[in-house]
């Protein structure tokens, strides 16, 4: 059997168009735009990128983005005082600190700094209770992009058994508790996993979410499963290539996603819900 491929850049697409038709409503009905602001400390080349990305798909669905560099140099207290100036200001309903920070700055501190209703990265301790007690608001947005790409994939979640691999507070965890919601029976796996191949074996769901290189091989994908792979990383030929060694896994799964043109677009995308989610709440509050 050979996968079928699915197209984030189409969904992310799709998901953006209706992002902006909302946005064109909640104008109309608000007299005001939604705010999204994102920060970056330093120049991290790949950061750079991305928080560009970030501003301009605001800016095209008709969200009013804006990007604040600031010096790596910068202190932890001088970033405390960007995040409570926009905590504070009135129209800007979501922030998001572009990770890493420089070392000198505690990631902890400053992502607890963030208003939780402004929080849409979904990283707030705050938030992950919500997600974790089954009353989620603002939930990360790279789980929500896999969520909406199972959905229109039309993979069947209620009973399954998913496996993810990796733990991290940004994907593995909150992608456990949005399989966990929708019915699957979800393990999560990590670098102390014994028998790893094994355990994927098991899947219906595999999610690939640790940052090695190619590291999910055929051999840990069940014949028709659907893989995610959430992996961003640059091969040894120096091209990207994600956590799944893509050619022989899609011969064996029923449905893949490509690295790139996958999960990646769906990330920027399932943002700017977000924000449309965020602004809903503050207006409703307001
Ligand atoms: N760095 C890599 N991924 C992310 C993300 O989703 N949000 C933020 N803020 N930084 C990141």
């Amino acid at each position: 059997m050979t996968a079928r491929i699915i197209d984030g850049k189409a969904i992310a697409k799709k998901v953006r168009d209706e992002v902006a038709e909302r946005v064109r409503g909640l104008v109309s009905a608000h007299g005001r735009a939604p705010g999204l602001d994102v920060v970056l400390v330093g120049e991290d080349a790949a950061s750079v990128v991305y928080t560009r990305n970030k501003e301009k798909a605001a800016i095209e669905v008709g969200v009013r983005g804006r990007l604040h560099r600031l010096p790596a140099e910068t202190t932890e207290a001088e970033l405390l005082s960007v995040i409570r100036k926009l905590n504070e200001d009135p129209t800007v309903d979501g922030i998001l600190v572009q990770l890493p920070l420089p070392k000198h700055i505690r990631e902890q501190s400053v992502l607890d700094a963030i208003d939780p209703d402004k929080d849409v990265d979904g990283f707030h301790p705050h938030n992950a209770g919500l997600l974790l007690s089954g009353r989620p608001h603002l939930v990360p947005c790279t789980p929500v992009g896999c969520m909406r790409l199972l959905r229109e994939a039309g993979v069947e979640l209620s009973g399954a058994r998913a496996v993810v691999v990796g733990r991290s507070n940004i994907v593995g965890k909150p992608m456990a508790q949005l399989l966990l919601a929708a019915n699957a029976t979800v393990t999560i796996a990590h670098s102390k996993t014994r028998d790893l191949p094994g355990l994927c074996r098991e899947a219906d769901v595999l999610i690939a979410a640790i940052g090695r290189a190619k590291m999910i091989g055929a051999d840990f994908v069940k014949p028709g499963a659907a893989v995610i792979d959430v992996g961003i990383n640059r091969g040894e030929d120096g091209k990207l290539c994600g956590d799944v060694d893509y050619e022989p896994a899609k011969e064996k799964a029923s449905a893949i996603t490509p690295v790139p043109g996958g999960v990646g677009p769906m990330t920027i995308a399932c943002l700017l819900e977000n924000t449309l989610r965020a602004f809903e709440k503050r207006e409703q509050k307001a």
